[in-house]
């Protein structure tokens, strides 16, 4: 299992060392949630938080866009470190467009659903993804509960990725805990993003330890 911690949940006056704290405990990839106050109620992250991180880390940076222009912005987020970058199926005209876009600028392309949008739209885009990033809480905070609609999308993932022999990652993001984690894993769940579970543990190894092991 890929376990993916977001920074959302972490704390932002010594956010190097909360980063490097997950990674000890053996986190892979870093989750950074991007709110531009458009696309979601909420503004968190600009390429600038993340950009000194980089050299100091081994992790994988995995940027989440939930902003209204991935476009216009999806360079500086790639000069500042990203790996991956995941823009929503619902902020874009032409998604193939920006996959391809985001492929030339050296970079891993991902889609991400809301709850409300379902997982079959993203059939034709499959093909030219290296990530799939299904939302199991409405995007925009932290802490909130598990959708379960989730599973059946991620179940559907799974499926087209064995048939077709896909190369995406099947990641879920929201209200994730040791059980949603497992009901996800049982689904065929690759990568977990676990904020307020991993920040704000009374022990970040433990937990960290328990999701690597499903
Ligand atoms: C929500 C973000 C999530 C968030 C998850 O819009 O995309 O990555 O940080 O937080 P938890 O794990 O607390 O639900
Ligand atoms: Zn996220």
């Amino acid at each position: 299992m890929i376990v993916a911690p977001s920074i959302l949940a972490a704390n932002f006056s010594r956010l190097l060392e909360e980063v490097k704290d997950v990674e000890k405990h053996g986190a892979q990839f870093l989750h950074i949630d991007v709110m531009d106050g458009h696309f979601v109620p909420n503004i968190t992250i600009g390429p600038m938080v993340y950009q000194n991180l980089k050299p100091e880390v081994k992790m994988t940076f995995d940027v989440h866009l939930m902003i209204d222009d991935p476009y216009f912005y999806a360079k500086a987020f790639v000069k500042a470190g990203a790996d991956y970058i995941t823009f929503h199926y619902e902020a874009v005209k032409d998604p193939l467009e920006m996959i391809s876009y985001l492929h030339s600028l050296n970079v891993k392309a991902g889609i991400s659903v809301k709850p409300g949008t379902d997982v079959q739209v993203l059939e034709k885009l499959l093909p030219d993804l290296d990530l799939v990033l299904v939302m199991s809480v409405e995007p925009g905070f932290g802490g909130q509960t598990f959708q379960k609609q989730a599973l059946e999308k991620i179940a559907y993932l799974r499926d087209k990725k064995a048939e077709n022999n896909y190369r995406y990652l099947i990641e879920v993001d929201g209200g994730i805990n040791f059980e949603t984690a497992r009901l996800c894993k049982e689904v065929g769940a690759e990568v977990l993003v676990a904020g307020t579970y991993i920040f704000k543990a009374k022990d970040r190894k433990a937990v960290i330890s328990d999701l690597l092991e499903l």
